[in-house]
């Protein structure tokens, strides 16, 4: 039988090498995918101080803990045996009152060189945040916002151009497979949409923590299409219809 025009497009009637080539590559991306989502899972997860990945975790990284500072949280958590009550009440009290630098030498310092200083100073070796300047406290007693502007859109920036050019190759192999044109279209589309969606997500989760919810959303649209590409053209290459 002489293949016809619609057959001989087909991923399975391509040369040996074609398929190979496409199979590599598409094992590579969904290998690498595997790589990204065990990195957002580790750089994530723990945040909200429960171990595994939640919405929350989420809300610490883009919109920040903005009931307090990191020093407000450590005397309260991990530190609180290093600090007494009435001791915590006035670092509370002054870091409240926005950490002002002209209540530091006479009230503070002295707080924190009772037992803080033992490790919070650049003698000690250990790898923590410097107390021992106003400057070093200073840097933990802002609110936390979460992730920067800037590391955002650096972010972003890489995350479209990246994943933009990995879409643009699987699809045009996907776009091989024999599937209804419908399908086709919506599963090449999709991927593109989400990609878009989570990114612009992560912006407007710094300014509501509500939209940590459409980037878990978008994250799993574009997980799910892209493993139906990748799963379907695989199958397609190997698993010739029969005719
Ligand atoms: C025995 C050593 C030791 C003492 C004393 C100590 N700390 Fe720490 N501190 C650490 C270590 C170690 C870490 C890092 C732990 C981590 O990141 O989980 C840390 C972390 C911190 C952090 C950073 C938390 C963050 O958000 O990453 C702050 C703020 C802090 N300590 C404040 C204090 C204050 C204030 C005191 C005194 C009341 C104090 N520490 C006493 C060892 C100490």
């Amino acid at each position: 039988m002489i293949p016809g025009p619609e057959a001989s497009r087909s991923l399975a009637d391509r040369p040996l090498a074609e398929r190979l080539l496409y199979t590599a590559f598409l094992l590579l991306v969904g290998i690498g995918y595997l790589m990204a989502l065990s990195y957002i899972y580790l750089s994530h997860q723990g945040h909200d101080g429960r171990p595994g990945l939640s919405v929350d975790d989420l809300v610490y990284n883009y919109y920040g803990n903005r009931s307090g500072t990191r020093i407000e949280a450590a005397i309260r958590g991990p530190m609180a045996g290093y600090i007494q009550a009435e001791d915590r009440h006035h670092v509370v009290a002054w870091l409240r009152s926005g950490a002002p630098e002209r209540d530091y030498a006479a009230r503070i310092q002295p707080i924190l060189a009772k037992t803080c200083l033992q490790c919070h100073r650049p003698a000690s070796g250990l790898k923590v945040v410097d107390l021992s300047t106003y400057a070093g406290v200073r840097a933990v007693a802002e609110v936390d916002t979460g992730a920067s502007l800037l590391s955002l859109v650096r972010l972003s920036h890489i995350h479209l151009f990246g994943i933009g050019l990995v879409l643009l190759a699987v699809g045009l192999i996907f776009r091989l497979a024999q599937l209804p044109e419908w399908l086709k279209a919506a599963l090449v589309v999709l991927p593109f949409a989400s990609v878009a969606t989570d990114i612009l997500a992560w912006f407007l989760t710094k300014w509501d923590p509500f939209y940590a919810y459409t980037v878990v959303a978008a994250g799993a649209v574009l997980g799910l299409a892209l493993v139906a590409q990748i799963l379907i053209s695989l199958y397609q290459t190997w698993f010739p219809k029969r005719r």
